[in-house]
Order: structure tokens, then C-alpha cells, then sequence
């Protein structure tokens, strides 16, 4: 298995390209099945999720060409052959019970494996299911798998979550954009990949208002066609990369970052005592001198700060001059980075959901390993700033939502390699 070598102790400079985001794109994807006609989307990110995402779409019997190596991906859904979404995909990614809806609006039956445990809580489907029981659907769940039908078609009704979920929003959103009358989805997520999917099926044909607000209204239609759809700037990756010159000092600018992107995330950042410029190509990022201040963050469903940059923001506050807490309020189980973070002298004392962080003046490197996707990258953020060596092992959960990460940090002065496994 390959792992990451980080030299830490150098200030950043330079630009780095932000890519499309890797959860519009994983739920884009699905969405090509809510009709014959090909889909095609430009500014794919290149990732391990996308490449399962293709896997699972072509076992279904679509047809994925991945064009301009990797930035475009054309989707025809012409031959659906199979209608059953295999374990052996689904545990892989939870993204994959988004082929649930657009399969089950499409043809009116499709078969998905439960997706299983996960690394970051127990993260159950069941609103996915109670949505698509209230568009009409019938499930049964046989042998872990879920067996949906909509004899007739599914029919437009009210969803209304108890609690926001961005998933099931979008399996909501999708299915009924076929249904039969109209549909009110409350509780809605509001996150900009959400926008971006409505954006996407509007261009299909779709009739959806509402979208970027609690309340999504669709009226449906009878079939949607094929278009061209340009997929969103990953805001994570966005808040990531704005996080390695706040954390080693330096100035780094981020094309195609947009402060309406990550608004909440940049003002705990300028909390942190960060300068954060809007330029005409993105975001300028700098920390010219001085500790960082401490700051307070709180995890909230879109537009608050996105636990995705939680394990990030902690890498930077165990350097702040004073003590930072964090509180995670979406996932149980999402402070595995702390005791990694702690083998590289960072303080932190974590209690159920909530993470105090006393910053202190210097982190060393140290081999640590990665649990999961974002924990990954602020153990790659913390070995920027340590002194001496970090060994990030377990790289594989990096390279499912950080394309090329070695090449963007090391074009900006960062000593930064892979170095393959046995
Ligand atoms: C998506 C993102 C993920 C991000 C998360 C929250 C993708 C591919 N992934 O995940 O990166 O961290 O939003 O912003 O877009 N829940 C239930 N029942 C359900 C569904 C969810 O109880 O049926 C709970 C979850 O366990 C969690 C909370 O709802 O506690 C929010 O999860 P959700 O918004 O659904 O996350 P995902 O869509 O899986």
C-alpha cells in the first residue's frame, strides 16, 4: 500500500486548481439513468470514487466513456440490462445507493445492496427508503438487499425529513423528477451540490424549484432528455487546500475558489487570524506572521461549517496560542484523526462529540495512519507544518477525494511524495 512522505516546516507559495467536486459528481452520475438520452459531464475530478462510481453504472448496463483523460465522462443509459446494484460495489461506496431513485423512477423496480457500516458511524439509508415510500414506492428488504417496485409508476407526495440528509435529499430529488404530480421535499439539504444536481436536471428538463432552500418543489414530468453539465467546484477540496498556507504560512491562490462556496468556513478561518482575498480567479489565501488565534467550530448541515473540514480545521487549531473547541454534531465516531494528530504533539482531549484542542507551538512528524477520507488529508495538512518527517500510511482513502494532491502541494514549495507499498 502506497504512503505519503511529507517534509514539513516550509511556506507555501503559488496557485492550485480546484477541481470539480467529487460528491456533486457521484450523485450527477445517477442521475444520467432518468433518461435514454447520453449525459455528459464536464470538469469530472479524477478519483478512485468516480472510477467505482463508473464501475457500478456499468454493471448496470450503461456506458461510461471516460474523454479528455478523465475530465469528461459521457453516460449513455440507452441499455439498462441489470437492475440490481451488487454488494460487492455498494460497500465499496455509500454513494452508490444513489442509483436507488433514477432506477426506480425510470423502470419501476430496481434492487440495492444495503450499503453496511462505515468507517465514520453506523450511517443508515432509511430516509432514502421513507422518501421513496412516500413517491409511492414499495420496499422489502430481503438478505441485505433493498427491492424496490413502483407498480404504475412512483406519484408525487410529500416528503418530510426529520433530519437533513444529504443523500436522501438527492435520491428524493431524482425520483421525483419522474413521478407522477407534484412533490414537496421539506427539510431539505441545502448544500451546493444539491443546487448543482437541480441545475443539472433542470438542463435534462426537469421542473424544480425551491433548490438551495429547505423546501424543494418538483413537478413531475414524463421523460427527461439528454444534456451537457459542467460539475461544481469541490468546496472541500477548495477548504483544504486554503487550509495548507494558513497552516504552514506563505500565500496561496485557489483557482476557481469561491468564498460563496465554504462562506462559514472562511470566517473561522479569518477567526483563526487567516487574510482570506477574493481575486478574479479564485481565492487568495495568506498568513504572513504571528500564532494563530484559537476559534470555536461547530458542524452544521450546509450553509453552516461542513463537517468535511472538520479533521482539516482540527490540524490547524493544534497550533493556535490558546485552546479550540470542536463540536461534531452530523457523524459519531468523527474524531479518529485526534489521537494520529496526538503522535505528532498535538493536545487534544475528546469527550462523545466534542474535541478541546490546547494548541501548542510545534508539531513533530511521525508515521501515522489515515481512517478515513478527510482524516487522511489533515494528517497530510499537520506534516506540512511539523518539524521533520510524516509517513501517512493507508493512502488509498486519500486518493478517493484528493486528485493528484502530491503535484498541487508541491508545485507551491511543499516536500511532498508517494511512495509505493509493497
Ligand atoms: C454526504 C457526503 C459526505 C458528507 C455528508 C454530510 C456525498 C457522497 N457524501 O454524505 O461527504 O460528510 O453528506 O455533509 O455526498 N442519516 C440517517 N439516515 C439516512 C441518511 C443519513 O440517519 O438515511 C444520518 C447520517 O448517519 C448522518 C446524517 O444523517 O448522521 C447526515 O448524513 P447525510 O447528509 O445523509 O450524509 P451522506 O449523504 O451520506
Amino acid at each position: 500500500m502506497d504512503s505519503i512522505l511529507v517534509t514539513g516546516g516550509r511556506p507555501l507559495h503559488g496557485e492550485i486548481s480546484i477541481s470539480g467536486a467529487k460528491n456533486a459528481c457521484l450523485t450527477l452520475m445517477p442521475a444520467a439513468l432518468l433518461s435514454d438520452e447520453p449525459l455528459t459531464l464536464t470538469n469530472a475530478p479524477r478519483l478512485s470514487d468516480i472510477r467505482t462510481m463508473t464501475q457500478l453504472l456499468e454493471s448496470l448496463g450503461c456506458e461510461v466513456a471516460s474523454l479528455q483523460d478523465g475530465r469528461v465522462l459521457a453516460i449513455g443509459t440507452e441499455a439498462i440490462s441489470n437492475h440490481t446494484a451488487d454488494y460487492d460495489i455498494v460497500r465499496k461506496m455509500r454513494a452508490s445507493i444513489l442509483v436507488l431513485g433514477p432506477m426506480l423512477a425510470r423502470d419501476g423496480h430496481a434492487v440495492v445492496s444495503l450499503p453496511g457500516g462505515c468507517a465514520i458511524g453506523a450511517r443508515p439509508v432509511d430516509l432514502h427508503l421513507k422518501a421513496l415510500e412516500a413517491l409511492g414506492a414499495e420496499l422489502d428488504l430481503r438478505e441485505g438487499y433493498v427491492h424496490a417496485k413502483a407498480t404504475g409508476g412512483l406519484k408525487g407526495g410529500v416528503i418530510d425529513f426529520p433530519l437533513i440528509s444529504v443523500g436522501a435529499t438527492e435520491n428524493a430529488l431524482m425520483a421525483a423528477t419522474l413521478a407522477r404530480g407534484t412533490t414537496e421535499i421539506r427539510n431539505a439539504a441545502r448544500e451546493p451540490e444539491i443546487v448543482d444536481l437541480a441545475t443539472c436536471l433542470r438542463s435534462m428538463g426537469a421542473q424544480i424549484d425551491g433548490d438551495g432552500t429547505g423546501t424543494i418543489t418538483v413537478q413531475g414530468v414524463d421523460r427527461l432528455h439528454g444534456a451537457t453539465h459542467p460539475v461544481v467546484t469541490d468546496r472541500i477540496e477548495l477548504g483544504t487546500y486554503m487550509l495548507a498556507p494558513a497552516i504552514t504560512g506563505g500565500e496561496v491562490e485557489l483557482i476557481g475558489g469561491k468564498r460563496s462556496l465554504v462562506a462559514a468556513f472562511c470566517e473561522k478561518l479569518e477567526a483563526a487570524g487567516i487574510d482570506i482575498e477574493e481575486t478574479e480567479r479564485g481565492l487568495k489565501v495568506s498568513r504572513m506572521n504571528g500564532r494563530l488565534k484559537p476559534t470555536n467550530v461547530k458542524t452544521e448541515p450546509h450553509p453552516g461549517f461542513p463537517t468535511d473540514l472538520q479533521a482539516q480545521m482540527m490540524a490547524l487549531l493544534t497550533l493556535a496560542d490558546g485552546t479550540s473547541v470542536l463540536e461534531e454534531t452530523i457523524f459519531e465516531n468523527r474524531f479518529m484523526h485526534a489521537p494520529e494528530l496526538m503522535r505528532m504533539g498535538a493536545q487534544i482531549d475528546v469527550q462523545g462529540g466534542t474535541a478541546t484542542v490546547t494548541g501548542v507551538e510545534t508539531l513533530k512528524g511521525a508515521p501515522v495512519m489515515a481512517t478515513d477520507l478527510r482524516a487522511s488529508v489533515s494528517l497530510i495538512l499537520a506534516g506540512l507544518a511539523a518539524e521533520g518527517e510524516t509517513t501517512v500510511s493507508r493512502v488509498y482513502h486519500l486518493d478517493r477525494g484528493y486528485e493528484r494532491v502530491e503535484e498541487k502541494l508541491g508545485a507551491c514549495g511543499a516536500k511532498i511524495a508517494r511512495v509505493a507499498g509493497a
